[in-house]
């Protein structure tokens, strides 16, 4: 698109997340329109949202249930802050949310977003640990190409070299393994590269001394390192480390909460459990802000103290647990509950596999990743170096963008995460507009 002097001036007044404003200006995208699949832009050109949005939107743009949920709790109450009350709809939403988590995880709080989640969950671990009598845990181990968050606490516990050491020195306490990818070509097997680095985790945890690590926070699948999709094996082995030394095990499902890997939670398409679930993104639909952290309802009772003590969760933000958020967030999991659009995203998500491992024929795919229909596609110059490939992923954003098509590409690989609204003809329609925006890549980077 081109744009007009007005909009090139006002770009210049913002920012984009974690994107080059420069590089921006010259392959601009400003929307104005979204429904179902669909983004348009301020000229009228449109675009399949392979991604919803980023993640988020896994019931599709504009979508009428949601907006209903919206308009009738604007004619309720739209604002109570958590400070001296708490809206009516905030508590159904606890309750909401606790029938479609797993084990015990029903002590929620709902927030503006992922990063307020993960924050949440931090300074959560660490006082509980202050008030049950171990008062030295406060280290977190997390993990290198890890995300979990803009603000410093999430920032501390992400392993995205380029999105933190411009902000170096990071917050305090902060320990990192490496996921299973770095150890991918060091083993045979996937099973064994992800055995060691599950037990690198313990060895860590012993290394720093038990008795001052409070918590381990992962993603289950890893955006930011490229759809790393561990082996259930993996998460096995983290959770027996967590229970042995004490240390509280926190899923980070900002993206893969909310049906999208075949369950309602990677949890349960893992099988394991872990003490916290942050979550955001797909909570709202991307409607209205959202996120909330969902912790083992016994650790609460940490929390509770009796009238007068003192003894709270020292937190919070004027807009947690926003009414018209929260009646959003119990529309989405009706929605997904009602249609079964966990076990819908199973089924999607095999079909959409079998179109992307169509795309090996170019020679230029390692690998099709990823749970249900959060996949991720590795790009290599050929399959025999496997060397990466960026300057195909860099020409395939721009491709992608000229044929309608929005994505994520990082640029050794890209992620497609469809909402679970669409059928096996919308996969068909994303994927030629992937295969064609990757044959004139190729074109481009092969010229
Ligand atoms: C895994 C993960 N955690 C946390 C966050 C932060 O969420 P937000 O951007 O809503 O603050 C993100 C955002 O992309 C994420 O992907």
């Amino acid at each position: 698109m081109t744009l007009t002097p007005r909009q090139e001036n006002l770009l210049k007044h913002t920012f984009l997340d974690y994107y080059q404003t420069s590089e921006f200006l010259e392959h601009p995208l400003i929307l104005n329109k979204a429904d179902g699949l669909y983004y348009w832009d301020v000229e009228g050109k449109r675009y399949f949202d392979a991604i919803g949005g980023i993640f988020v939107a896994t019931l599709g743009h504009h979508h009428p249930r949601l907006l209903d949920a919206v308009r009738r709790q604007l004619d309720q109450i739209t604002f109570a802050p958590p400070l001296h009350g708490i809206a009516e709809v905030t508590l159904d939403f606890v309750e909401k949310i606790g029938t479609v988590t797993p084990g015990n995880l029903k002590y929620v709080k709902a927030f503006s977003g992922g990063s307020e989640a993960v924050e949440a969950a931090l300074k959560f671990v660490r006082q509980y640990f202050k008030q049950t009598g171990h008062p030295g845990k406060y280290k977190f181990v997390s993990r290198y190409l890890g995300y979990h968050g803009g603000t410093f606490g999430g920032m501390a516990a992400s392993g995205t070299g380029p999105r933190k050491t411009k902000f170096e020195p990071q917050m305090a306490g902060f320990v990192k393994v490496f996921p299973p990818s770095y150890y991918r070509d060091r083993f045979a097997t996937w099973e064994e590269a992800n055995r060691f680095a599950a037990e690198s985790f313990e060895d860590v945890i012993i290394a720093e001394d038990p008795e001052t690590v409070a918590g381990v926070i992962v993603e289950p699948v890893g955006n930011t390192g490229g759809i790393i999709t561990p082996t259930p094996e993996y998460f096995q082995i983290i959770r027996r480390a967590c229970d042995r030394h004490n240390v509280i095990l926190i899923f980070d499902e900002v993206i893969t909460g909310f049906a999208k890997t075949g369950r309602m939670f990677a949890a349960q398409t893992f099988g394991v459990t872990p003490d916290i679930i942050c979550t955001g993104k797909g909570i709202s639909n991307g409607v209205i802000p959202l996120g909330a952290m969902i912790a083992r309802e016994d650790m609460a009772a940490a929390f509770f103290g009796a009238p007068g003590d003192g003894v709270q969760f020292a937190h919070g933000h004027t807009f947690a647990g926003n009414p018209l958020a929260c009646a959003l967030g119990i529309a989405v999991v009706n929605e997904i509950v009602e249609h079964r659009l966990d076990e819908k995203a199973v089924r999607l998500g095999d079909y959409l596999v079998s179109r992307l491992e169509c795309l090996k024929k170019y020679g230029v795919v390692r690998e099709v990743r990823g749970k249900g229909v959060l996949r991720g596609v590795e790009l290599v110059k050929d399959t025999r170096s496997m060397e990466p490939y960026p300057d195909l992923g860099n020409a395939f954003k721009r491709t992608a963008l000229a044929n309608g098509l929005i994505l994520r590409v990082d640029p050794t690989w890209f992620a497609v995460c469809p909402a679970l609204t669409a059928d096996e003809s919308a996969i068909d329609e994303m994927c030629d507009l992937i295969e064609k925006s990757l044959a004139d890549a190729l074109a481009v980077v092969r010229h």
